[in-house]
This record gives C-alpha cells, structure tokens and sequence, in this order.
C-alpha cells in the first residue's frame, strides 16, 4: 500500500523530498525524488525535520518500525499512519500523547490515482497540517474526512478491503459463465471487462446514483431483471452485511 501512494507522490509538485525506510527495499522506486534506506540510521537529522512520517507497515509490526524513529522524531511532525485497526490513542502512547497524529485508510487504486483515503485527526493537528495530508492523499484520488474515529473499522472495511472484493465478482461471474458452457478465458476477459466498464460509467456520471444506473441497463421482464431478482432478494445484502461486519469486527481486532 505504501508504494502504490508512493506512486502517486512522485508526480506531485507540491511534494520536494520523499525517504523511504525499508529494511529488505524489494521494490525500490528510482526517482529523482526518493531517497530508499534500509535502516533508521542513514536517515539521520532528515526524521527529525520531515513535515510528515508516513507508517506504512503491517500492525503487527507497528511497534517495531516505531521504534526505528521515535528518538530522532520531532515533536511538530506529523506522524500520518495508514495501517488497519491501529488507532491514534494507540500512536500517542507511542510517541507520545502531544504529537499531531493522523490515521488514514486509503486502497489500493491509489496507484493509479483512483484510490480514496478517509482521514481522521487528533486535536494537535494544526489546519495546515490538514491541508498538507490532504494534498498528500489527494495526489492518489478522493479524501473524506471523518471525525468519530470508531466509524474507520467500517471504513476499512467498505473501502480500504473493498478491491478484494471486486476481484472476487469478476472470478465468480466468470466461474458462473464457465458453469454455462462458456469457454473460461472468454468467460474471464466477458467478466472483467464488464467491470472494468461498469466502474468506468459510474465514474463518467456521478451525478446519477447507482439504483439509477442499475435501472437505466434493466428493462422490465428482460435477462437482466431476472437476474436481478435473484441477486436481489435479500440474501445478497445479508451477505455483504455479515462481510463487512466479519472486516469491521477484524479492524476492531488489531486494535486490541
Ligand atoms: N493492502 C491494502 O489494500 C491496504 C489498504 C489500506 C491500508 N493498508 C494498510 O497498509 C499497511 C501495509 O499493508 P500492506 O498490505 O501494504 O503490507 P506489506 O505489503 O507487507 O507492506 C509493508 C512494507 O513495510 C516493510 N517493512 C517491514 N518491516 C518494516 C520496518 N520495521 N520498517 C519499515 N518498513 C518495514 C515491508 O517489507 P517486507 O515485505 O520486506 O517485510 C513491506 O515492504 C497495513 O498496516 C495495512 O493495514 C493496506
């Protein structure tokens, strides 16, 4: 996920200087811009005089890739963390309970400037350090502010894990095509393309909601409306429900 925002970071103007630390730096982007370590130590002065850190780790190694900078940190940066569940009450008892701090859950389209990011602040954020942050993840697509931290396990869940759940709709009506008779490859290339497509008309009109889009492609008694009726006889959304209730409550997990 931190490469994929770094991606968008690169071409933006109003972002001079990026570092990178990675231990193992497997994917090292070449770019004028970035500088890539291996280790906290050949940052030196620069974590102490960075506008903003950005945490792009797994949370089960959060405390780890802290400790590599909390020493050098300055108590004016803002500390911008992107990891799941891990909450800002959790990154101040870290680096401490004054430091600007805010949690971020962007996805992963962000690599290509179709991503959206939800952000959430404590109170020791200045407003230009907002803006700053907001620029940062605008260069990768959409940002919304929340301010009840507690609603970001539903974000996480709905968008920052929602890509997978797109790629499963393309395998599972391209297995429904195969179940038809239709030769797999086909099926997967009629699958993907029409999601690809689909999201590329609900981008070209947002200003007509999704039940308006679904009704413009149905026509009464047709092959879609009897599609639909299976899809839409509740047991669909009961699914998602139980989905997004199964990511929220892991969100909530991490964070214990
Ligand atoms: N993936 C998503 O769709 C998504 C969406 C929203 C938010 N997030 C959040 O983004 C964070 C990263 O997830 P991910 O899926 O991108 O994980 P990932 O692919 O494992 O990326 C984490 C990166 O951090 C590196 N790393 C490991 N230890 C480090 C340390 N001590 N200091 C600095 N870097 C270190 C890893 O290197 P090695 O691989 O060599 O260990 C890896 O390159 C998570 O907290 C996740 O909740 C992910």
């Amino acid at each position: 996920m931190g490469s994929a925002l770094l991606h968008g970071w690169v071409d933006e103007p109003d972002i001079k200087f990026i570092d990178v630390l990675d231990p193992r730096l497997k994917e090292p982007i070449e770019h004028l811009k970035v500088t890539n370590h291996q280790s906290a130590s050949t940052l030196g002065d620069k974590i102490g005089a960075a506008d903003i850190v950005v945490l792009a780790v797994k949370p089960q190694i959060m405390d780890k890739a802290c400790e590599q900078i909390k020493e050098a940190l300055s108590e004016n940066t803002l500390i911008l963390s992107i990891a799941a569940g891990q909450t800002i009450e959790s990154f101040e008892q870290r680096f401490g309970e004054n430091q600007p701090i805010i949690r971020a859950m962007p996805n992963t389209p962000a690599a290509i400037g179709k991503g959206i990011t939800v952000l959430c602040a404590n109170n020791h954020v200045s407003d230009e350090q907002k803006k700053n942050a907001e620029t940062l993840l605008a260069a990768s697509g959409l940002v919304e502010w929340l301010n009840d931290e507690s609603l970001m396990d539903a974000v996480t869940a709905v968008s920052g894990s929602g890509p997978a759940y797109v790629f499963l709709l393309i395998e599972i009506l391209a297995k429904a095509g195969k179940t038809q008779g239709l030769d797999p490859d086909l099926s997967m290339k009629l699958a993907r393309q029409t999601v690809i497509g689909s999201a590329a008309l609900a981008e070209g009109d947002v200003g007509t909601t999704a039940t308006q889009l679904r009704e413009n492609v149905t026509s009464p008694g047709g092959t879609t409306a009897a599609a639909l009726e299976v899809l839409m006889n509740g047991e669909l959304q009961k699914l998602y429900d139980r989905t997004i209730d199964a990511a929220t409550k892991r969100g909530k997990e991490l964070s214990s």
